[in-house]
């Protein structure tokens, strides 16, 4: 490689935006070395990007991106979705209201850090091997000791699959379980990510309504009886968060063991239960080992975290095993180690408890400050838990545009018709409370957005009218 290729790599990636004014660069032996190419090669295009201004040495410190250096936006012009992407995201991540977000001010810092260094100094050679793909075993019997005393499950941590997240849940189970044309199940409305996945993956996708005892098993027996795969939420359905009825969870693993069908139990925020006692999962009522049950710690630690789990049923813990080995490398093992440990010395049950009383305390907070700042626009089915709130409209079917509203002004809501996918549409706003700390600050926030969210309701009341 010669010094114009060198001097027009970095021109073009600090036009791009890519290399940003007061960046510091490689030295210029170091640069050599790593592109096997004369020394005097490097120095004369990093002499061309200093005389031309790019550039500035400072002696022993180094050489850097000029911090004088101003862009026109024009040179960046030709790459906008690289040099935006990172405002966006910041957009989208930002917002106070944000669904399903853990209370992040009430995260314990300190026993994480602690676990944390303990577990990075304690790593032994073994452990810097590919990790198992099943999962870090000191986590799979974390996990398997967890659901067994919490969420009423009976299972054995040989069923524990560790994975990044519900979407990895669905895409390893359909994998390893699923025929092609299998037909698959979800509920109407239902997570949102989920549905976008689903329709690309499940070329045999129908959908389930939901009513106030959650889904309607009646309708898929009537109609869907036939399906391979149900995915339901039964504890907080989402976004709706009610619960799957008594009779109705009897009903759908009687259907499912009669058929050979698989329930697939997105348990994703089951820990949360405010008004009665926590509901046990439907795994636990299941004898027939037809529900494939999986859960998160998106909620209960952190989404970053990225860390969920499969309890496989066991005439299947096989199959994932041989197919896991060729579909998955593993988490990185470090994140493992500290969860575990965190759940082995009882910090995630002491924080989950304190969580589901502050959340309780959140969540009256929030839907007071919704009905003082808002009289006469929303209306509540109060459930008994989860980590968000329907603020369906009483009137009017604005609520793409009031979530747009207030996203706009930070508040990250979700509109409730856009989880719906063929039933009939209810409207409203799906709202996360979990990081609101007082009723003064809810009240604060909802001022953003007051006045023209009253106003925009007026104007769909009218609309309403003249409509009649
Ligand atoms: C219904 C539902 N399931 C599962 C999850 C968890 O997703 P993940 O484990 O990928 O963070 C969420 C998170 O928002 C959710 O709302």
């Amino acid at each position: 490689m010669g010094y114009k290729k060198i001097y027009a790599r970095y021109r073009q990636q600090i036009l791009d935006g890519l290399l940003k004014p007061g960046d510091r660069v490689p030295s210029i032996r170091l640069l050599a070395n790593e592109l096997q190419v004369a020394r005097k090669t490097v120095e004369t295009a990093y002499e061309i990007l200093t005389g031309e201004g790019y550039f500035v040495s400072r002696g022993a410190k180094g050489t850097y991106i000029n911090p004088e250096l101003r862009l026109t936006p024009k040179a960046n012009a030709h790459k906008p979705v690289l040099s935006r992407s990172p405002d966006i995201q910041a957009v989208e991540r930002k917002g106070d209201l944000r669904l399903g977000i853990p209370a992040l001010d009430e995260f314990p810092h300190k026993k994480w850090l602690l676990i944390s260094g303990k577990a990075a100094r304690s790593l032994r050679p073994e452990e810097m091997l590919m990790p198992p793909v099943m999962g870090f075993l000191p986590l799979r019997e974390a996990i398997a000791s967890y659901l067994n005393i919490s969420r009423g499950l009976n299972c054995l941590p040989n069923q524990i699959f560790i994975t990044s997240g519900y979407r990895a849940n669905l895409r390893l189970i359909l994998s390893v379980l699923a025929q092609p044309n299998d037909k698959v199940l979800f509920e109407d409305p239902g997570y949102f990510y989920g549905q976008q996945l689903l329709k690309r993956i499940a070329p045999n996708l129908h959908y389930i309504p939901v009513d106030r005892q959650g889904m309607d098993i009646d309708y898929l027996q009537r109609y869907h009886s036939d399906a391979r795969f149900t995915i339901t939420t039964p504890t907080h359905q989402s976004p709706l968060a009610v619960s799957l009825s008594l009779p109705r969870k009897h009903q759908l693993l009687a259907w499912a063991q009669q058929n050979n069908s698989w329930v697939i139990e997105d348990d994703y925020d089951g820990e949360f239960h405010y008004t009665k006692k926590v509901i046990p999962a439907l795994k636990s009522l299941d004898m027939h080992d037809r529900v494939i049950y999986t859960g998160t710690f998106s909620k209960t630690i952190m989404p970053a975290m990225r860390i969920g789990y499969i309890v496989m049923p066991q005439e299947t813990v096989t199959q994932f095993n041989e197919l896991g080995e060729i579909l998955e490398t593993g988490l990185p093992l470090l994140p493992q180690k500290i969860l575990a440990q965190f759940l082995i010395e009882g910090h995630f049950y002491r924080h989950i408890k304190k969580m589901r009383l502050l959340y309780q305390q959140r969540r009256r907070i929030m839907l007071e400050a919704i009905e003082t700042s808002f009289p006469g626009v929303f209306e509540f089915e109060l459930t008994d838990g989860g980590m968000h709130i329907v603020a369906f409209l009483k009137r009017g079917i604005e609520d793409k545009a009031l979530a747009t509203l207030w996203t706009e002004h930070d508040l990250c809501v979700k509109p409730l018709s856009n989880w719906y996918a063929q039933t009939q549409k209810r409207y409203g706003l799906v709202i996360g409370y979990t990081n609101i700390r007082s009723y003064e600050q809810a009240m604060k926030i909802f001022q953003r957005v007051r006045v023209e969210t009253m106003a925009l309701m007026g104007s769909a009341w009218k609309t309403e009218i003249i409509l009649r």
